[in-house]
């Protein structure tokens, strides 16, 4: 069986979010539409848009605006230092809570889903790192739990810092932990290894991709995980409907229209967990010039 895991964060003045994981398959009877992709959404200078339809249109609805849409996505991330403050628009101090926050939802997940007596049998426990920046996530999470850790990051200056780090400064990094592969492949663009990993952790990077990007993202990537493993989706999410941002390229989607997503990859949730965190309004590149 193959289990989702998301954690989310909510787009709003007071800081909310949440974590989930997700079970494949059933959890929305097909003859349950949900209607949230009729639902309207804003751009980052408060542009409405009647549909989220309509925005995919207008953004990538042909060849030529796909590519453009993923060219800037990356381009944006080029201009952007690797380092903490880098990856986190500018709040290296999330740094520390987030991976708190995260750490207590693994171990939860972990214990559920990867008992100790089955956990022998699991060795190595393997994890993929999605949109993994300079590695921050790998570094001071993922690595003191897994065996082997591979990261994925289109933005080829994140991914070097990441593998100097991993490769020298990381105490954690040992025979026994250890970082394998960089891939410097979008997640668009990206088909695992059969069965390879326990866990994919995704986090603040999903909003890069196009609705069908995303769908097809996550049944391929299925096909990664090995009997057991789950995803863990960390992200922020809208209010209602989406935000839309001009600058990096990327949407912020509601819970509702997350969930819709993940019926049609053949995926519910799991578990999730809020996550709380001071201002989160001004923190996330995606929320950068919202007013809520
Ligand atoms: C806000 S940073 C988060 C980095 C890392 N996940 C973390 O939490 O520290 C967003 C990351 O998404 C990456 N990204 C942008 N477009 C992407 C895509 N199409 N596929 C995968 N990653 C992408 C960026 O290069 C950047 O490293």
């Amino acid at each position: 069986m193959v289990y989702f895991l998301s954690s989310y964060s909510l787009l709003s003045t007071s800081t909310l979010g949440l974590t989930a994981s997700y079970f494949s398959s059933f959890s929305f009877p097909s003859n349950s539409k949900i209607r949230c992709m009729d639902a309207g959404g804003l751009d980052s200078d408060g542009r409405e848009f009647n549909t989220a339809e309509d925005m995919w249109r207008e953004q990538a609805g042909d060849p030529s605006k796909k590519t453009q849409w993923y060219r800037d996505g990356v381009s944006y991330w080029e201009g952007v230092k690797a380092n903490m403050d880098g990856v986190l628009g500018g709040f290296a101090n999330v740094n520390e809570p987030d991976i708190s926050c995260s750490e207590d939802f693994l171990n939860i997940l972990l214990s559920e889903r990867f008992p100790p007596a089955a956990d022998a049998r699991r060795q190595p426990l393997v994890a993929l790192d999605c949109g993994s920046g300079i590695g921050r996530v790998t570094k001071n999470l993922l690595i003191r739990y897994f065996n082997e850790v591979d990261l994925l990051e289109p933005v080829s200056h994140f991914l070097e810092t990441a593998r100097e780090t991993l490769a020298s400064g990381c105490q954690t990094n040992s025979d026994m932990h250890k970082a394998v592969n960089f891939y410097c492949v979008p997640l668009q663009d990206f088909t695992p290894d059969t069965a390879r990993y326990d866990v994919i952790w995704i986090q603040w990077c999903i909003g890069h991709l196009t609705d069908e990007d995303f769908v097809s993202f996550f049944k391929s990537a299925k096909v990664g995980l090995k009997a057991g493993g789950f995803f863990v989706l960390k992200e922020n999410i809208a209010r209602s409907g989406f935000v839309l941002d001009n600058e990096d390229r990327s949407v912020t989607r509601s819970d509702l229209y997350f969930k819709e997503l993940f019926s049609r990859c053949g995926l519910h949730v799991y578990k999730s967990k809020p996550f709380e965190i001071f201002n989160m309004v001004s923190y996330f590149p995606m929320t950068r010039r919202i007013r809520t």
